[in-house]
Parts: structure tokens; sequence; C-alpha cells
């Protein structure tokens, strides 16, 4: 049952909802305007570049943390791959915020860092190149997903680990419905827009 334990306490980690802390700090609810996100993006709309910096870098942080704690005790293989999706999901549907969460991109790329270095490393430049050219961060973060999937798959990784990948894709394509909703519509917002925050 040690398994058990060990994803409960990645999911536990992955539900510190570092977005919606860090805007409570400056008395702002970050559910309640821009996309309604708790991301990094989403922050940046509404509070600018140094406190996403720190939702983007915490988010990634706890993403990576979970599974370099479970290497340093000895899991390798599927349940390392289990480890890695409890964290992305506690993100997801924080147990802390009823259930209720983020969309997981930060979270997914800071456990393929420990996951799978040359994979992460791989990944982020092709997020960060559609997210850039087209200044839709949803765009780059789906891209992402993707490519993570793909390259996993071309580089002949083993099957848990491009399970795991495939999941993690799944569940970023999941949370943006919305986004691709917004993006078909043209109504999604670019990277750099403001959002107005009443106090
Ligand atoms: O990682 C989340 C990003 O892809 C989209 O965020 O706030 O535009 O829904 P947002």
């Amino acid at each position: 049952m040690d398994w058990l334990w060990v994803l409960f306490l990645a999911y536990l980690f992955g539900s510190i909802p570092a977005g919606v802390l860090v805007a409570r700090t400056y008395g702002v609810d970050i559910r309640k305007v821009g996309s309604g996100n708790i991301g990094a993006t989403n922050v940046l709309r509404a509070l600018g570049p140094g406190p996403a910096f720190v939702v983007a870098f915490f988010d990634v942080f706890k993403g990576g943390i979970a599974v370099l704690i479970a290497r340093a005790v000895g899991i390798e293989g599927p349940l390392l791959g289990g480890v890695a999706l409890a964290a992305v999901l506690g993100h997801n549907y924080s147990v802390f915020l009823g259930f209720q969460g983020g969309k997981g991109v930060a979270t997914s790329f800071g456990t393929l860092l420990f996951l799978d270095p040359v994979l992460a490393l791989w990944t982020l430049p092709i997020g960060l190149s559609v997210m850039l050219l087209t200044r839709y961060v949803s765009a780059g973060s789906m891209t992402g997903g993707l490519a993570a999937l793909v390259l996993a798959l071309a580089l002949g990784r083993p099957l848990w680990e491009v399970g795991t990948v495939a999941l993690m894709a799944l569940l970023i394509f999941f949370t943006h419905r919305e986004n691709l909703k917004r993006l078909q519509a043209g109504t999604e917002r670019r990277l750099g827009e403001r959002v107005e925050v009443r106090d």
C-alpha cells in the first residue's frame, strides 16, 4: 500500500494552488478575473510579470519535486509515471479548491523535466515558438503537449512513459476546451493583453 501514499502525497503537492495564493496577497481572486484560470498566464494578465513568474516557477517546481523525491526513494517505471500524473491531477483538481484548479501545463512540464529531461528540453522550444508566433499561450500549451507525445514515440521511449505523456497531453486538451472554443471564435486573449482588476 506504500504506493498509494506516494501517489496521495504527489497529488497533495500538486494541489497547492500557487496562483490563488500569490494573487490573494494582492487582494485578487484570480478565479474571478480574465480567463478565470489559476495559472501564470492569467496572473500575468491580471498582475503582471513578477507575480506571474513566481506562479510559473512554483507550478513547475511542484511537479518537478514530486518526481524528484519519488526517484530519490527508488521509484521508477509506471509508478513514477503515476506520481507525475498525480501531481498534475492535484493541480487540475485541487483538494484545496473544492476539486477545481488549473490546466496543468507548467506542472506537467515540471514532472517531465525530471522524468525525461531530454524530452522536456525538446518540447519546450516547440511550445514556446508556437506561443510567441501566435501570441496565444493556449496554442503553445496544446502544441507542447502534442509535441511531447510525438517525441516520446519518435524517441522510442518505454510504454509506461509514452502512456504517461499521452495522458498528460489528453488532460491538457481537455482543460483547454474553453480556450479551443475561444480560438475558434477569435476571442482568445493574446499574450501580453492585460485585464482590469477591480479592488
Ligand atoms: O497554461 C494555461 C494556458 O495555456 C492558458 O491559460 O489563462 O489563457 O486560459 P488561459
